[in-house]
């Protein structure tokens, strides 16, 4: 074990920290690897490239068994600080979810799907004009010819590549299944041969796309075009007040690699406090938190050794200890994720009043996950993410390093949680992760790593964490992006990233 835990060491603090060669496995033995980690980074973070040697490892070791919780930092307020947010009135309209909880009985499942692909079967059809017709039943296929060219709208059932390279995809809607075959790059002619079947080779089961092809021996179609529901260009509304709303997610309170430090740094910036960007910081008028506000307990195995806080409402306590530092002129917004105290089922409710104790500022506002914000006309779609771990395990192009991509594919599909099954999704009569209304923005977090992209006019925003690397993200071989907050400017429609690393 104690091989390991050096092992994990020098991996986990290359390029911060060099370890000496005469620390020995035995120097490391039986001590908790992320406590170490995360005190090894505190005394060393601002002379990188120390070496540490036996005498180093010593100390922190024995800091290590003094220290357990994170110390409330002491917010510096510059006195000169005149930020024009706080002239401004708010102006915010909050959409929560509807949390419907059900028995989840083989009707609530029938509903949930009827619903779900009525909703998106209305998107896709609208695009599904430019077919240049009406959408045919699916039971109709066998009613035409071959050479008929036809269109229709199903949910993927299955899909199968052929040992021949062709792509066979099952579509199903309420009157029955279709096969629709996209033939492999090469074997038919056309420009958007290949095109066509990368994008068939994306689809998951359970998304709702329209089709268009010829009928084959009354039995399949040979399809040569795919529309998904997607989000039609899109025009941001110019915003008069010049406004900024900063992006957080993945706090993890409670966690020993929370960063309170840094956290800290940020909060201070909105005071005025710290110099960097200060120009942004008077800006600020709304901070939106995407949810895993604390670390939580009982997430995942042996999570309480990992923990710095293992009770729950002692990490809200501390939590909202931080939170009171933010300036009451700011209006803020806390979703929760997946690691918070609320039920795991998506949509989630709002955070419990009773992890709130005396905690109560008319600025803060707890919202369900997911939510659609209007902030001085800017709509945000707010969603924790926890679907992306689905999303990029199965859908071809997708990875941990480039969240956008994958946030990418879920406005794409204009479902928040496409594979049913990825996460954990209420069953409900009326599904509220559809993306129903385009947002200007979409934001998420879970997968602690920022991402930044724009897609047909939509801002998409990944706004990492506030934790450094955990064991579990090490052997998995992802990198965090800590401490990087993205600010959206409302007026000009341009985002910062702000480095809270070093300072
Ligand atoms: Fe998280």
């Amino acid at each position: 074990m104690a091989k390991d835990t050096l092992m994990e060491l020098v991996n986990r603090l290359s390029g911060k920290v060099i370890i000496s060669s005469e620390i020995t496995d035995s120097d490391v033995e039986n001590i908790d690897t992320e406590s170490l980690v995360a005190n090894i980074i505190e005394k060393f973070e601002k002379s990188p490239g120390t070496i540490l040697g036996k005498k180093e490892l010593a100390e922190v070791i024995a800091g290590l068994r003094e220290k357990k919780e994170p110390v409330q930092i002491e917010i510096i307020r510059s006195a000169d600080f005149k930020p024009e947010a706080k002239e401004m009135e708010s102006s915010y309209r909050i959409r929560n979810a509807r949390v419907d909880r059900t028995s989840s009985n083989v009707t609530d499942f029938v509903d949930y799907f009827q619903d779900r692909f009525r909703k998106l079967k209305a998107m896709v059809s609208t695009y599904g004009n430019g077919f240049g017709g009406m959408v045919n039943t699916i039971e109709s296929v066998n009613q035409y010819m071959t050479g008929r060219e036809i269109s229709i709208v199903g949910m993927v059932y299955d899909k199968l590549v052929t040992r021949k390279g062709d792509l066979l995809v099952l579509l199903e809607d309420e009157t029955g299944i279709a096969k629709v075959f996209f033939s492999r790059p090469g074997r038919v002619a056309g420009d958007h041969a290949g095109e066509l079947f990368d994008s068939a080779m994306k689809l998951v089961k359970d998304d709702v796309v329209a089709v268009r092809g010829k009928v084959s021996n009354s039995k399949f179609i040979i399809a040569n075009r795919l529309l998904w529901p997607d989000v039609p260009m899109h025009m941001q509304k110019k915003c008069e007040e010049d406004v900024a709303i900063a992006l957080v997610s993945d706090t993890h309170v409670g966690h020993k690699l929370f960063m309170e430090k840094q956290f800290g740094k940020f909060l201070e910036w909105l005071n005025g406090g710290v110099e960097k960007r200060k120009d942004l910081a008077k800006k600020i008028k709304y901070v939106v938190i995407a949810g895993d506000l604390v670390d939580g307990i009982g997430v995942y195995p042996e999570q309480e050794r990992e923990l710095a806080i293992d009770d729950v409402y002692k990490q809200y306590a501390v939590f909202f200890d931080f939170i009171k530092n933010i300036p009451d002129y700011i209006e803020v917004f806390l979703a929760p994720g997946n690691h918070d105290a609320v039920q795991r089922a998506e949509p989630q409710p709002q955070v419990g009043n009773g992890f709130l104790k005396d905690f109560k500022q008319k600025n803060v506002h707890l919202i369900t996950n997911p939510s659609f914000l209007t902030l001085q006309g800017v709509k945000l779609l707010e969603y924790h993410g926890t679907s992306l771990d689905s999303v990029i395990r199965n859908v071809q192009g997708c990875s941990y390093a480039a969240p956008a991509k994958a946030m990418k594919e879920i406005l794409k599909r204009r479902h928040l949680s496409p594979i049913y099954g990825g996460n954990v999704v209420v069953p409900s009569k009326n599904d509220s992760l559809v993306i129903d209304e385009v947002p200007d923005i979409l934001h998420m977090g879970h997968i602690h790593k920022n991402g930044y992209d724009v897609y047909h006019g939509v801002e998409i925003i990944n706004s990492g964490c506030w934790q450094l690397q955990t064991g579990f993200q090490l052997k998995q071989g992802h990198i965090p992006s800590p401490c990087m907050l993205p600010v959206y400017e409302a007026k000009t429609m341009k985002m910062s990233l702000v480095d809270f690393n070093n300072l």
